[in-house]
This record gives C-alpha cells, sequence and structure tokens, in this order.
C-alpha cells in the first residue's frame, strides 16, 4: 500500500494553529488581490497544460482571487474556489461575476479541505499550497479529494527564482519562525517528488513569468502596500530597518538586466507540476465531519451558456 508523503522537516516542533493564524493574517494584510490579477496567465497556461474538459470538477486550493479558478470556468468545467482569506473569495467572486462565469467560491484551509475522499476530477494550486505550514498534510490533502486518475495541477516559486530570492531578502530582515519550512521548498524536483512521487506520476515543467512594472521602485511601492508577506514585513519594522529592507529589495530587482528605458521587467522562475493520481492515491482521512461530496447542481453545469 502507499504511504502518506513523509513528515516535513522540522529542527523544532512547530506550534502550527499559532503560525496558521499569523499567515492568515498576513494574506489578509495589504490586499493580494492587486498582486494576484497580475498573474492571471500563469492559472491560464496551467490549464492548458492540464488539457481541462468540459465538465470536469475542478478544485483551486489557496486561489487567493481566483486566477485559476477563472481559467477553468472559462474551459465550461465545475470549479470550486477556496480560499483561508474570504475578502479573497469575494475578490474572485466580483472578477467571476464581471465575466459572468459560474464558480463556488468556499472558505478552507489548504490542509483540511472540506470535501470528500475523491471528489474532484482535477486539483489546482497557483502559488497557493506552497505556503502551507505543513506541505506533507497539503499534499495528501490534494491527494485524497482527487480521484484515481485525476490531476494536480500547481504552480511553485523555485528557491533561486526572484520570487524564491524575494522570500530569502525578507527572511533576513524577519526571520520566520525556526523550523517552519520554506515555501521555495515546494519549488525543487526532490521535494515534489518526495510529496507525490509515491501516488502520481510527477512532471515537472520550468517556466517563468515576467513582473512588469513601470520601474523598481513602482514594484517596490505595489508589493509594499498590497503584497500581504511583503506589506507584514515592513509594517513590523522601524523606519531604518524599513529603509534597509526597501534597499535590499531594489538590490534584489538589480540582480536581473533592466530594460533600457527604466521600466521593470523580470522573469521569475516557477515549476509547473502536473500529478496523475495512481489508482490507490488516496489517503483517506478519518477525523473531519465537515467533509461533503458535490451537490447535483454543482456538478452538472456549464458556467457557459
Ligand atoms: C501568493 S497567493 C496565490 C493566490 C492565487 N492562487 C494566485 O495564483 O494568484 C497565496 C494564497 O494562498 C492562500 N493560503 C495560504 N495558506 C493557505 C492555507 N493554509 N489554506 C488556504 N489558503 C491559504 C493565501 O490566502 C493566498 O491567497
Amino acid at each position: 500500500m502507499n504511504q502518506p508523503a513523509s513528515p516535513s522537516p522540522a529542527a523544532v516542533p512547530l506550534a502550527l494553529d499559532g503560525i496558521k493564524s499569523r499567515q492568515q493574517q498576513t494574506w489578509a494584510a495589504g490586499d493580494y488581490s492587486v498582486v494576484g490579477t497580475t498573474l492571471q496567465l500563469v492559472g491560464e497556461r496551467l490549464c492548458e497544460a492540464l488539457d481541462l474538459r468540459a465538465g470536469e470538477r475542478v478544485l483551486d486550493v489557496a486561489a487567493g482571487n481566483g486566477n485559476a479558478s477563472l481559467a477553468a470556468a472559462r474551459c465550461c468545467c465545475d470549479v470550486v474556489s477556496t480560499d483561508f482569506v474570504p475578502a479573497l473569495l469575494e475578490a474572485g467572486r466580483a472578477r467571476a461575476q464581471a465575466d459572468r462565469l459560474t464558480i463556488d467560491f468556499e472558505p478552507a484551509d489548504a490542509e483540511a479541505l472540506p470535501f470528500g475522499d475523491r471528489t474532484f476530477d482535477v486539483a489546482v494550486s497557483t502559488f497557493g499550497v506552497m505556503f502551507t505550514p505543513d506541505p506533507a498534510r497539503a499534499a495528501n490533502e490534494l491527494l485524497r479529494v482527487c480521484r484515481p486518475g485525476g490531476r494536480i495541477g500547481l504552480t511553485t516559486w523555485t528557491p533561486a527564482g526572484f520570487i524564491g530570492q524575494l522570500f530569502a531578502v525578507v527572511g533576513r530582515h524577519v526571520p520566520p519562525p525556526p523550523g517552519l519550512p520554506s515555501p521555495a521548498a515546494w519549488g525543487t524536483r526532490a521535494r515534489l517528488v518526495e510529496l507525490f512521487g509515491s501516488r502520481g506520476v510527477v512532471t515537472i515543467t520550468p517556466r517563468e513569468f515576467v513582473f512588469r512594472y513601470r520601474s523598481p521602485q513602482h514594484w517596490l511601492e505595489v508589493f509594499r502596500e498590497f503584497y500581504g508577506p511583503v506589506h507584514r514585513a515592513f509594517a513590523g519594522l522601524e523606519t531604518p530597518a524599513q529603509e534597509a529592507l526597501a534597499a535590499d529589495l531594489l538590490g534584489l530587482v538589480e540582480l536581473w538586466p533592466r530594460p533600457g528605458d527604466g521600466t521593470m521587467a523580470v522573469p521569475a522562475e516557477y515549476l509547473e507540476v502536473i500529478v496523475t493520481c495512481r489508482e490507490g492515491n488516496a489517503t483517506p482521512r478519518r477525523h473531519d465531519e465537515r467533509r461533503r461530496t458535490l451537490s447535483p447542481d454543482q456538478t452538472r453545469r456549464c458556467p457557459i451558456r
């Protein structure tokens, strides 16, 4: 029988509940949707790579304001969009309404999804589950809710890429809790195979997303105001330390070639990951009474009429 993925390497025991609620506050800070909207292309590319078919049941985990959810709904899939920040789900709902797409929005913790085993044909998470404090548990949840033969589609920033390095810079100024696994570990082939390889066929494609802003200063202003982890890092520092962090972040941008016109166009490396689930992939969860299946109404509907 297949075994669940091995526990995350942690030097010290983690108080996961406290960390989880702090992370929730972090992602609720600023307004991630402003940055999220710029990343729409990643969700579209992932859904193409998954070769979604009309009527497939798709779960978007840690969906933010719904990039991958919208992309899947445009393929006539039956989409449930989840996140643990209600305001981001509301932002996703507004986008779906504007595009006249039908999507269900539900609050959910990626590490305790409120759905039954094998409920979905496809589970996706674009730069989402990589931020959970217990990666093995998050991976198990994706595998559990996906039917055998179904697919899991992920995008994860790499440690050496622009966003992986952004987190390294921020971590030098505001150290994370000891023992918390780095989100960028999800951006390595070895960790992905460790998490999913025993229960699915893992295909990994390196890709780039280009962060385009009017200037490096403009990028910094947007991330400082709206991107929760950067917003919170600045908010917790005194002015001289804020200036040092700002200088290091602008220094990071300088590591990539600049267009000659003063604008910023930094390619950020990420991995596009597709896991095709094997028979017997699901590790049933025994403890959660809230789990449920989709209603007939949710499973028979094309959002494009
Ligand atoms: C970088 S954003 C990505 C959002 C979206 N998938 C996208 O591509 O724009 C990370 C998201 O993960 C969500 N998140 C982080 N940890 C989570 C958890 N344990 N459960 C649910 N959502 C989580 C945050 O609220 C945030 O919306």
